[in-house]
């Protein structure tokens, strides 16, 4: 079953349209770097396909489940989602115990007033594997912005989704960090989960990503399977602002 499609999808906040006929399809678990310049529509191609915006046209299509405009509970679920750093405001004093503990909640049937063993071990668990375990009882606003991603990442994937939405997860975090949270990815897709990372640095997009998706002008301008020599065309013509999808590729992978 295709894991995610988006077809001839439109995004417009009143007039303005962001995004326009973006299509593509991901058949099989993969990490996919969705790159462009700042304002090309990245965070609106996540948001509609978490649902958090309506397109103005197009499907959005989870799991063989249409889910344009509305993600269903159960389909919601197994996506986890890690939003742009810079637009999270945690004025509240809350922990980082408590920030990753937010992710389950889709998860815990209601009354939440006990928290088994097995989710504080959860909680646990993933904060080892990112190494965040030191953390859990400082507060989320106190901490670093490399150490607030791994916090973010954390939260979404205590849930332990199938699909990974990350929104830059690798802004402010140090070269070392990169690799570890890039390894962590790739294990992840390993074990059969489909994870789209927005990310400025085309140098990640070619050297970790399996698929690559150029959003640029509100168009998709690319989208390619990591093929060397495809990614040096890639790689010679970006950012240039005015690529059409390069001949004889299908904006589809398969
Ligand atoms: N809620 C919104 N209301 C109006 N315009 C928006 C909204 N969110 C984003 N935009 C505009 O849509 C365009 C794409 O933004 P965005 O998706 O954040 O791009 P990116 O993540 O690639 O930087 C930008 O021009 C931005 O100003
Ligand atoms: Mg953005």
């Amino acid at each position: 079953m295709t894991i995610l499609e988006v077809q001839d999808l439109q995004i417009r906040y009143g007039k303005n349209v962001v995004l326009d006929n973006v299509s593509f399809r991901i058949e099989r678990p993969s990490l996919v770097a969705v790159i462009g310049p700042n304002g090309a529509g990245k965070t609106s191609l996540l948001r509609a396909i978490i649902g958090l915006v309506k397109p103005s046209k197009g499907k959005v299509i989870i799991f063989g489940r249409d889910s344009t405009g509305k993600v269903a509970k159960d389909i919601k679920a197994r996506i986890g989602y890690v939003p742009q750093r810079d637009v999270i405001n945690y004025t509240m004093p809350i922990t980082v115990r408590d920030v990753i503990l937010s992710g389950l909640l889709e998860k815990i049937s209601p009354p939440r007033t006990v928290l088994s063993r097995t989710v504080e071990d959860k909680v646990e668990a993933i904060s080892h594997e990112l190494g965040i375990e030191d953390l859990l009882d400082r507060f989320f606003s106190d901490l670093s912005g490399g150490q607030q991603q791994r916090v973010l990442l954390a939260r979404a994937l205590v849930k332990d989704p199938d699909i990974l939405l990350l929104d830059e997860p690798l802004s402010n975090v140090d070269e070392v960090g990169k690799y570890e949270i890039l390894r962590l990815l790739r294990n992840l897709v390993t074990s059969g989960k489909t994870v789209l990372l927005v990310t400025h640095d085309i140098n990640i997009a070619i050297e970790w990503a399996d698929y690559v998706l150029l959003v640029n002008k509100g168009r998709v301008r690319f989208y390619s399977a990591r093929i060397s020599e495809d990614m040096n065309k890639l790689k010679l013509h970006y950012p240039e602002e005015d690529r059409k999808i390069l001949p004889g590729r299908s904006p589809y992978c398969a």
